[in-house]
């Protein structure tokens, strides 16, 4: 069929390209161009769209309130503590979801809590230690712990000096004993989630489990079990082999042959 058409005409289709590049250059020359003016904008409303601030009027609605309240007989997420205690009147309707809940969690309670059964910290994490876990923990220690604790956990953060309560270092003995309760990974991860408040309630700590998942906060144990070791161990104390290939590295990477 196309062999039976002659040629199209040329200056139509000289036209139609000359259009599509009059549109095209100004659009390509926005992409990836530096300037101090403010930018162009072709459709406007895609890039600012509409929305109202928190508790600013509006008259959209027609109570004024860009806020809106929530449909009745629904519960916004987090607004109360999911504990049987805590239930508001008439709520009784969630005591078997509570009673559920708790008997899942029952399975590995530890990994949720840092608490054996009978409430004492669990001296081992229950989680496996891997290397992505503790590149995590590393991480985060370094965003939420390192500003008090330090860096190097000894407690010299640069606010840590600063802080009301002083800061103890975890190379320090009593954090490090595992026979003791206190030093157990079961209490790190829950010093790290609740903090520690003084005898009137007002806080020495914050706790982090806001911040951090309770995966997070395992990876932060693990990461502080790593500076506990990486101060406090003697090269000597190594074998044989680990020692020389320690002696290897630090060779290779003294006396400036790079
Ligand atoms: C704002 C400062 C601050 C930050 C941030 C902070 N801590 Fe602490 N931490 C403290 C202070 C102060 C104490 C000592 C509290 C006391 O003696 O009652 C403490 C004590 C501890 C203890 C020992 C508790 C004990 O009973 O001896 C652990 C474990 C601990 N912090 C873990 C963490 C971890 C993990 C993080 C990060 C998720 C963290 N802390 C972040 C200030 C901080």
């Amino acid at each position: 069929m196309g062999t039976t058409r002659t040629q199209p005409s040329t200056p139509a289709m000289l036209a139609s390209v000359a259009i599509a590049a009059l549109v095209a250059l100004p659009m390509a020359g926005c992409r990836g161009d530096r300037s101090e003016k403010p930018p162009r904008q072709f459709f406007p409303d895609m890039d600012d769209s509409p929305r109202f601030n928190p508790q600013a009027p509006t008259d959209f609605f027609a109570d004024g309130r860009a806020m809106r309240a929530p449909e009745t007989g629904t519960v916004a997420f987090g607004a109360f503590a999911f504990a049987a205690e805590t239930l508001p009147e008439g709520a009784d309707w969630a005591l078997p979801f509570l009673r559920e809940r708790t008997d899942l969690l029952a399975e590995n309670d530890a990994v949720y809590t840092g608490l054996n059964r009978d409430g004492t910290p669990v001296a081992k994490m229950p989680m496996p230690v891997t290397a992505e876990l503790l590149a995590r923990g590393q991480e985060r220690f370094n965003i939420y712990c390192a500003a008090c604790h330090g860096y190097a956990g000894d407690g010299k953060g640069m606010v840590g000096r600063r802080w009301a309560a002083p800061v103890p270092s975890f190379h320090d003995a009593k954090y490090k004993d595992q026979g003791q309760p206190i030093a157990g990974d079961g209490y790190l991860f829950h010093i790290a989630r609740q903090g520690l408040r003084h005898p009137d309630g007002r806080y020495r700590m914050p706790g982090y489990a806001h911040a951090l998942s309770v995966e997070d906060t395992w990876a932060v144990v693990a990461h502080i079990r790593v500076l506990q070791q990486a101060l406090d161990n003697d090269p000597q104390s190594l074998p044989p082999d680990a020692r020389s290939q320690l002696d290897a590295r630090g060779r290779s990477t003294q006396g400036g042959s790079r």
